[in-house]
Order: structure tokens, then C-alpha cells, then sequence
């Protein structure tokens, strides 16, 4: 049964056009309505998407639309627009362009959707995030970015690989910012519950966090054309899954900072209870000294984003 009325996925790219495909597929709303700029994307993808139901048995409404006010009555608004990275450049380098972008649909959420709950996807995530919130004034608790579930489940690919693993028993989180400089937490991965410390040498856990820090780039001098879509549609998936079904999930997400972690007025990756209301809770671990100042110097690279954002009008 659909738990939510409706889900607006704005930008019918790769990304958009693949999660409004899973999220059809999940039957998680009674409609899906996928929107952009140009003319005919959205529509044309919206309504290959709806053609498979016959096949794969949804019942969710896939249409598209060129139109802002189609976000009208949105429970989930879901944020892909945007330039996605070509090679040799950073997310950073998507800045001003995407907050130019972002600000005219934070502004039409707040007046056509403003009791919904947003995820954000463009990037530089942390920074699109805050900029989102503070442009739309919607309650941090419901605004969010997607990162930390992306990033982790390329950890875990990679362990699972390396291992010889099932790639879902493979836990972790990755923490800190979309980038070079992002956590993953050794201290708090195992292999369904046996320490990864003890089944991986030093060695090798260090070149799959280097790794998983360069996954996003990895894929992209790959593709020469644009940037990963899979595995991200994947994981807002899971995070869409988790609001509409009202899961309690135990996920790291970009959050509104307030004091957690001895931090505030910041976007960052963090673990997070995430159901119907948003994030509905930050969760405070203990990390180890060098994980914590891993943590820091990721913080500072966001900060350093955030003051670029500063000066845009909002
Ligand atoms: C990635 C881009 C989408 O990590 O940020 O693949």
C-alpha cells in the first residue's frame, strides 16, 4: 500500500530519472511526479517509467512536468537538479551554479509544499542542504541531505569484495562531508558484528577508505560524461523508504547541526534516526582521537564551502 501521497523528484537526469524509477517500483506513493527544465525529459522518462507497470505490477502515477507547481501537496520532496561533476572537477566547483538553481525550487516548496519533508542530492551536498534550508525556512529536522548512505554502501561494497562477503552484512557508517575528506569509521564496522579490525590488516582497510573517498571520482573518470546514478538512486531510496514507511532507520545522513557534536550552524554527515518526520534524532557515537580529527578537518572543509555560500544572496 502506498504510504505517502504524493513524492516530487526535481531534476529528471540520470539520478532523478532512476529514482523515480525504484521509487515506482517500491510502490511507496500513489504518485510520483518528476520535473525539470527541459521540455520533454521529464515527461518522456515519467512516461517510460509508467509503461513498465504493467509489467512489474506498481500501482504509483509516474507523470512529469515542466512546472514548479506541480510540487504542490508533496509529502516528500526529493532535490537532484543540478551540473553533476565532469572529470578533474571537485564537487566544490558546482557551488554558485547549483545554489542558483536550488533557490528558486526552495522557494517554491515553501509555498506549494511546505509541510514536506526534503531531500537533498545535489552537490556540494552539505552545502546544498544548508542553502535549501535556509533559503525554504522549512524546520531543520526537515530538510536533509543524502551522502553518508552512498558513501557507505561503497564502503561496503568494497569490504564485501575483498572479503568474499554478502555486501548487506557488511555494516558501517562514513561520516563527515560528500568528499575527499569524508570518515569512514573503522571503529564502528564489522561484518555482522565481528570487528573489521580483525578480519582486514591495516593495510588494506587503509586503501578501501581511500577508496571509497574517491568513489564518486572513480566513477566519473570512468563515465567521462557525468556522474554516478545507480548506487546514488539507490540510496535515496532507502532514505525515501525510510520517511514514507516511517522506519526509525539507523542511517548517516547530511543533518542540520544544533550543538551535536559540539557543532552548530552546519550541514554535516552524521547518524541519524530517520522516519516520517525527517531526521527525528542525531546520534551522538564515540569516535576514536583520529577518527574525531578526521571528523574535524572534514568539518573545516565544509566550513570553507559555507563561506562561499555567504556571500550569495539568498
Ligand atoms: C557521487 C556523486 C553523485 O558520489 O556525488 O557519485
Amino acid at each position: 500500500m502506498a504510504a505517502l501521497e504524493k513524492i516530487t523528484v526535481l531534476g529528471a537526469g540520470n539520478v532523478g530519472g532512476s529514482l523515480a524509477q525504484r521509487l515506482a517500483e517500491m510502490d511507496l506513493a500513489k504518485e510520483v511526479v518528476l520535473l525539470d527544465i527541459i521540455d520533454g525529459l521529464p515527461q518522456g522518462k515519467a512516461l517510460d517509467i509508467q509503461e513498465s507497470a504493467p509489467i512489474i505490477g506498481f500501482s504509483t502515477k509516474v507523470t512529469g512536468s515542466l512546472s514548479l507547481e506541480a510540487i504542490r501537496g508533496s509529502d516528500l520532496v526529493i532535490e537532484t537538479a543540478g551540473l553533476a561533476r565532469k572529470p578533474g572537477m571537485s564537487r566544490s566547483d558546482l557551488l554558485t551554479k547549483n545554489a542558483d538553481i536550488l533557490r528558486g525550487h526552495a522557494v517554491a516548496v515553501k509555498s506549494f509544499a511546505p509541510n514536506s519533508v526534503v531531500l537533498v542530492v545535489t552537490n556540494p551536498v552539505d552545502v546544498m542542504t544548508y542553502w535549501f534550508r535556509r533559503v525554504s525556512g522549512l524546520p531543520p529536522a526537515r530538510v536533509f541531505g543524502e551522502s553518508g548512505t552512498l558513501d557507505t554502501a561503497r564502503f561496503r561494497t568494497f569490504v564485501a569484495m575483498e572479503l568474499g562477503v554478502a555486501p548487506r552484512d557488511v555494516t558501517s557508517f562514513v561520516l563527515g562531508t560528500h568528499g575527499d575528506t569524508m570518515v569512514p569509521v573503522l571503529s564502528l564496522s564489522s561484518v555482522s558484528g565481528v570487528p573489521l579490525t580483525r578480519l582486514l590488516s591495516a593495510d588494506k582497510l587503509a586503501a578501501i577508505v581511500k577508496r571509497t573517498q574517491q568513489g564518486g571520482g572513480e566513477i566519473v573518470n570512468l563515465l567521462k560524461t557525468g556522474s554516478a546514478f545507480y548506487a546514488p538512486s539507490a540510496s535515496q531510496a532507502e532514505l525515501a523508504r525510510a520517511v514514507g514507511r516511517d522506519e526509525k532507520r539507523v542511517l548517516p545522513v547530511t543533518a542540520h547541526l544544533q550543538g551535536e557534536y559540539g557543532l552548530t550552524d552546519l550541514c554535516f554527515g552524521v547518524p541519524a534516526l530517520v522516519g516520517r518526520a525527517g531526521v527525528e534524532k542525531i546520534l551522538e557515537v564515540d569516535l576514536t582521537p583520529t577518527e574525531r580529527a578526521a571528523f574535524d578537518a572534514s568539518v573545516k572543509a565544509v566550513r570553507e564551502d559555507l563561506q562561499v555560500l555567504a556571500a550569495l544572496p539568498v
